[in-house]
């Protein structure tokens, strides 16, 4: 090869891992480089009952209890089945009972715990660029685009990613329905207190 043609190749080489940098990115949907921060982080300013409670919400959902429900005698039944001896650490199993199962290390703060299940940030993505509480009211008064900072916004799609046939003991789900049983709004007297919509 010639010079120039070794620096076209190099430079051909380098565009290539961007772009699979910048793919592997979105199919984590956490917001460029984002880093997981564990539902324990979102808890010190969504607790208060004013405010909407989400997190006791969240703590006393399904969710919150999907690591665990992998260290069952029912999962172990439900794993054998498919081969899978230990459910908690399979990611065929992981890969919907677990926040970020899939990351590098070096995309989870300090306080990501996989003991969450399905925590904050497997619905609202990965919290490290959003969570200032000066970013979030601007998000919440409309001034800033959420999905700017990673910010998700959970959608009937978002939930059929995990609720569906490839869930071992998958029956139905109707949206509305089993939105309804996880819902976790900001009180209406409160929102118009702040100017949110
Ligand atoms: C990352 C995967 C994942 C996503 C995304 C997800 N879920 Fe779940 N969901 C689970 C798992 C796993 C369980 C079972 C938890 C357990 O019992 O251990 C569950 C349980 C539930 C339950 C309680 C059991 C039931 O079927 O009644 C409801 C209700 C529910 N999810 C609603 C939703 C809704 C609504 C959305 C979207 C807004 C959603 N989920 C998004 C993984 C997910
Ligand atoms: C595609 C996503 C997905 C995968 C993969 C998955 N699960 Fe689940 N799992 C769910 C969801 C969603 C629920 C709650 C509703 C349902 O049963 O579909 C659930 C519920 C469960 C439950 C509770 C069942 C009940 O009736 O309350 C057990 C036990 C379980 N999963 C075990 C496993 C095991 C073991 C594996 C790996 C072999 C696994 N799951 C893989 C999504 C998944
Ligand atoms: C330092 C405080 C703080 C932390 C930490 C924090 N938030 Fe917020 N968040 C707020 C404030 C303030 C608002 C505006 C609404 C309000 O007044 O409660 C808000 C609003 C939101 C909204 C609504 C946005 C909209 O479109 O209106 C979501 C969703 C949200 N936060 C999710 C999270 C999640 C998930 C985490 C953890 C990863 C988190 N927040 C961590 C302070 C915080
Ligand atoms: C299974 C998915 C799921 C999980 C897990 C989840 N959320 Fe949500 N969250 C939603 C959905 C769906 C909405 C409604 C979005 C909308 O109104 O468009 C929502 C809305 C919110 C809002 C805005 C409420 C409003 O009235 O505008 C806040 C704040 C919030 N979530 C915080 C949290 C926090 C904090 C956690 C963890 C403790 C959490 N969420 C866990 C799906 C989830």
């Amino acid at each position: 090869m010639t010079k120039s043609r070794i620096s076209l190749f190099s430079l051909f080489i380098a565009t290539a891992y961007l772009i699979s940098v910048f793919a592997a990115g979105s199919v984590d949907a956490n917001g460029g480089g984002a880093t997981y921060v564990g539902s324990k982080k979102c808890k010190s300013c969504h607790n208060s009952a004013k405010k909407g409670a989400q997190f006791k919400s969240w703590a006393k959902s399904g969710h919150a209890n999907a690591y665990k429900t992998l260290g069952t005698a029912e999962a172990k039944e439900v794993g054998a089945k498919l081969g899978v001896s230990d459910p908690q650490n399979d990611p065929k199993c992981t890969k919907c009972h677990v926040t970020a199962y899939n990351v590098d290390a070096a995309s989870l703060g300090k306080k990501y715990k996989k003991e969450d299940g399905v925590g904050c940030e497997s619905c609202h993505g990965a919290g490290s660029n959003y969570m200032k509480k000066k970013d979030m009211a601007a998000i919440s008064l409309g001034k800033v685009e959420g999905s700017s900072l990673g910010l998700t916004v959970p959608d009937e799609k978002l939930c059929t990613s995990c609720h569906n046939s490839e869930s071992p003991t998958f029956k139905d789900f109707k949206y509305e329905e089993k939105l309804k049983k996880i819902n976790h709004p900001m009180p209406d007297d409160y929102k118009s207190s702040k100017g949110y919509k």
